[in-house]
């Protein structure tokens, strides 16, 4: 969804490039990520006030080094270069960028040596967090340099061109006053309003959407998690009626979902149609054990049933999808070098070949950003509370091959170790709690008989966005307690082991 006036990043590949967007964010205006390759249409439908071009891995003398239409200069708009953006910048303005010496990593002192819009009320001096192998030689013609670090040009500007760069990362925290280096660019520089918060974003989306459809009709996919849930209130709010639901039972649900949910979303006012396809999800899992192959067939399962649905209500037009940023950037490179970790099936598991438009509202937007919306909404805190579930569900909770008999272990184990963690009352202070079945067996005994049976992993993370996360401190009492449980209770499983590894380096669920 575009909202004119708001700033375009353009990516470069930086691991930080989401935060650059978020942070522009929290300071009231409209940020998207897009890949740097995008054509110069595409930046201008968006009608933005500024450009920031991200940090990136590479040097820009590296083969194939990510760069971007040069047209960008002739959009006549504010640019910002942050690290890779502004070598990129020296480098295609005419200036010169080398290997350095000294590398920079971590922490630096940044001296203020020249008066500039962009550092306007700051200190003279400030610790700022790098981390580049390159620097700038010499400038660009016209330009000049506002401040440096020991070792490097970390602030260069034109601002006749109104040009800015930094070596540096203003969007990290370890950077002191980020943050408003951030908003002189926004507001000083590229004259931005503030305009956006949750209110504004559901009022522009609902009006983009009815525009879109028109006297069309739509199906979202509904799974009564925090995002598809948002999505279709949204579009419900624009189309109402024209929108109907699909809730499918794909067999991969946890213990008793689909039959909780079904009334609970009704009673939203949506147009639910419960649709049980379990046994052709099942049927298309049997024998395959390669995640990404049953990410990928889960897909197209998906959309399989979509479209066999929609044709039972006649022409539907329109997919609403409650696809989030980090399910984007992880499925597909935003642009070409960056590694696909895992095809979130509503992003990277869609058919080449689709009869629906997509209609993707939360594209741009973090969990937490979602959840705010759907505050605005009103949605009540019990659906908006929930801990994200995967839309391949536990399929990728169970390594190896997916069967009933071990959907069915998962399924009770799963709902043992939640239980828990809402009795102990961790269930709100944790982004994820759940269970993982392991195809690996070992010997226990158990009422002095010899066992060989499941191993399951329980896996409980801190996380803000879901990019990264840490394994969360349980206390021992309750470990001890939902592992004897899930032992005596759980047939098929004589041992439970606690997964403490962080994002990264694993990721949180495990396929
Ligand atoms: P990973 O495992 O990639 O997960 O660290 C990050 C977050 O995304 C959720 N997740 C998904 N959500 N469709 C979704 O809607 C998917 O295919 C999917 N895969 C992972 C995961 O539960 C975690 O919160």
């Amino acid at each position: 969804m575009s909202i004119p006036g708001g700033i375009v990043v353009l990516d470069f590949g930086s691991q930080y490039t989401q935060l650059i967007a978020r942070r522009i964010r929290e300071q009231g205006v409209y940020s998207v990520i897009l890949p740097c390759t995008v054509s110069l249409e595409e930046i201008r439908a968006f009608a933005p006030c500024g450009l920031v071009l991200s940090g990136g891995p590479g040097s820009v003398y590296d083969p194939g080094a990510p760069v971007c239409d040069r047209g960008i200069f002739g959009l006549r708009l504010p640019i910002l270069g942050i690290c890779y953006g502004l070598q990129w910048l020296a480098h295609t303005l005419g200036g010169k960028v080398e290997r350095a010496e000294r590398r920079e990593y971590g922490p630096a002192q940044l001296e203020i040596c020249g008066s500039s819009l962009l550092l306007a009320g700051l200190p003279k001096r400030l610790r700022i967090w790098a981390s580049h192998g390159d620097h700038v030689a010499s400038l660009p013609p016209g330009s000049r340099v506002v401040a440096a670090t020991e070792s490097a040009v970390a602030v260069m500007e034109n601002p006749a061109q109104q040009i800015y760069a930094v070596q540096f990362h203003p969007e990290v925290q370890h950077t002191d006053r980020g943050a408003d280096i951030l908003h002189n660019f926004v507001f000083a520089i590229c004259h931005a309003s503030p305009t956006w918060d949750r209110r504004y974003f559901v009022q522009h989306t609902v009006e983009s959407v009815r525009q879109r459809v028109g006297k069309g009709k739509a199906i979202c996919g509904l799974s009564g998690g925090v995002d598809s849930t948002v999505a279709a209130t949204l579009v419900h709010r624009a189309i109402g009626n024209q929108l109907t639901c699909l809730f499918v039972d794909n067999g991969l649900l946890r213990e008793g979902e689909f039959a909780a949910m079904l009334p609970r979303l009704g009673r939203l006012g949506l147009q639910v149609i419960g649709v049980d396809a379990s046994a052709r999800f099942l049927a298309r899992l049997a024998g395959v054990v390669e995640p990404e192959e049953k990410r990928l067939r889960i897909g197209h399962e998906f959309i399989a049933v979509f479209e066999e649905e929609a044709g039972k209500l006649g022409q539907v037009d329109f997919l609403v999808q409650g696809t989030l940023y980090p399910d984007v950037i992880e499925s597909q490179s935003v642009r070409g070098p960056s590694a696909t970790i895992k095809t979130h099936h509503n992003v990277g598991g869609l058919p080449d070949v689709m009869q629906l438009a997509l209609i993707e509202p939360l594209r741009d937007l973090f969990k937490d950003e979602v959840r705010a919306v759907g505050r605005e909404l009103g949605l009540d805190a019990a659906i908006l509370g929930r801990h994200p579930f995967p839309g391949p569900g536990l399929a990728v909770r169970i390594l190896g091959e997916v069967t009933p008999e071990r959907l069915q272990i998962l399924r009770k184990a799963d709902q043992i170790f939640t239980d828990e963690i809402r009795q102990a009352g961790w269930y709100e202070k944790l982004w994820q709690a759940f269970a993982v079945l392991l195809p690996v067996r070992s010997v226990g005994v158990m009422g002095d008989s010899r066992t060989y049976a499941y191993t399951l992993a329980l896996r409980a993370v801190h996380s803000e966005d879901g990019m990264t996360a840490d394994w969360a401190r349980l206390p021992g009492e309750l470990l001890e307690r939902i592992s004897s449980r899930i032992v005596n209770e759980v047939q098929g499983v004589n041992r439970v082991v606690l997964d403490i590894s962080s994002k990264p380096p694993s990721t949180i669920e495990w396929e």
